[in-house]
């Protein structure tokens, strides 16, 4: 088999059988098929798609291509939550420490910025000391003990996913429903989970910016789900503007913060409560979705999900006093304003620009070898709808240093858009799949 034969029947649109899929990404695991050859095949697997049954292969085939993550010695249903990520999505360290407050085995395993959109992985490492790079040992026994552990991939548990990942980052291919559902899922059947609760992202600052390709994907990881045994739900959510007012890794975690203590931004408190109530329900421990959701809140108000997530923090060598002291997080050396032009409504902010921006001055990665800046990105002052006078502060662009500071403020400029009348009120929360 030769894979330049294999990337040009992708190319052609031709489908691939088990055998081929397998082939590719095994040898590709094993340092055999080289970077440029694979991006080849997944610029042509972009235009070209999968089917429902390559796209089952694949995952196969990325879970094989290292160890799972037997968690069966640890008694309860585990729930893992994971996003096709956005601009200021930060719900998966809200929604974590509320479900395992409430009793859920939440294993997580995340993964970094990619493209405009954060990464869970980043967001954390920007806490001082915190380790996401646990064995699969110490993750079970984090599960055991606090019912909550994050890690990432390793050269162990699912490495085609984390070479392809990178891959895709900087290679113009990360918006590909096959690409994208079976990264996800390999990660997710690789990490011993029973239930998964998606949070399915479209719009401007989505890679998926249409919701009947959101739809598509959301019902392609509830059926590869389902084929393992696993439960999946999927809430396909608005990514037009960004989520909460933070982007950008450490003034994230300041966020997290906040809304843990119940004094965060309502569209942002609102889906982690959703999604942490999702994940109680698929965990069993309630009856009923509307008990998951009462339970949600009530852990969020007593400060349950706020202690969990301080726990968990200590638990993987990070410094738990930055919940409550935000000097002790990475901080920017300088702050931009951006003004509005004029008066009016704001009717639109662009999540895409703002996360392009965002990585642009750090937060994100240019080539997979780059480090992120925790301390960067972008604090909005407004959202969408909000009425503003002309020189009003719309957000502030937060930076360690001057290059490209001046585009990412075009840039940012541009995702604004102010308006004579108000814009319609748009729904959070679209879709339920699964
Ligand atoms: N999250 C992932 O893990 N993979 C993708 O491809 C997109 C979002």
């Amino acid at each position: 088999m030769r894979t330049v034969d294999l990337i040009r029947r992708k190319r052609d649109g031709d489908e691939l059988s088990a055998e081929e899929i397998t082939f590719l990404i095994d040898q590709y695991s094993q340092g055999a098929i080289p970077d440029y050859q694979m991006s080849a095949f997944l610029m042509a697997t972009y235009f070209g798609d999968m089917n429902d049954q390559e796209v089952t292969t694949m995952t196969r085939a990325m879970v094989a291509s290292g160890s799972t993550i037997d968690l069966s010695s640890v008694p309860g249903v585990k729930v893992d939550k994971h996003s096709t990520g956005g601009v200021g999505d930060k719900t998966s360290l809200i929604a974590a420490p509320i479900a395992a407050a409430c009793g859920v085995l939440v294993p997580m395993m995340s993964g970094r910025a990619l493209g405009h959109t954060g990464g869970t992985l980043d967001k954390l490492e920007s806490i001082p000391g915190f380790r996401t790079n646990l064995t699969a040992e110490e993750f079970r026994e984090h599960l055991r003990m606090y019912n909550l552990a994050f890690m990432g991939q390793t050269a162990e548990v699912a490495p085609a996913d984390g070479k392809l990942y990178a891959l895709r980052d900087v290679t113009g291919t990360i918006e590909s429903i096959p690409l994208i559902a079976s990264s996800i899922m390999s990660k997710k059947l690789a990490e011993g989970m029973d239930a998964l609760v998606l949070d399915v992202k479209v719009g401007a600052g989505a890679f998926l910016k249409k919701q009947v390709d959101a739809r598509k994907a959301a019902q392609l990881m509830v059926a590869i789900g389902r084929r393992h045994d696993k439960r999946v739900q999927a809430l396909i959510t608005d990514m037009n503007q960004p989520l909460g007012y933070a982007v950008g890794n450490a003034l994230e975690v300041m966020e997290v913060s906040q809304t843990l203590q119940n004094a965060g931004p309502t569209d942002l408190t609102r889906l982690s409560l959703e999604l942490a109530a999702r994940m109680i329900f698929l965990g069993r421990v309630t009856m009923t979705l509307d008990d998951a959701r009462e339970m949600a809140q009530r852990k969020l108000l007593d400060g349950s999900g706020y202690r969990k997530f301080k726990e968990v923090i200590k638990a993987q060598g990070g410094d738990a006093n930055v919940l409550d002291r935000f000097d002790l997080l990475p901080n920017a050396t300088g702050a931009r304003e951006i003004l509005s032009p004029r008066n009016g409504y704001v009717s639109a902010i662009d999540a895409e620009y703002v996360g392009l921006a965002s990585a642009m001055i750090g937060a994100g990665r240019a080539t997979k070898d780059d480090t992120v800046d925790p301390a960067v990105g972008v604090i909005l002052e407004v959202k969408v709808g909000q009425k503003v006078d002309a020189g009003a502060v719309l957000c502030r662009i937060y930076h360690t240093r001057d290059e490209r500071l001046e585009e990412a403020a075009e840039l940012v400029e541009d995702a604004f858009r102010v308006s004579a009348s108000a814009p319609e009120e748009r729904e959070l929360i679209l879709e339920v799949v699964g």
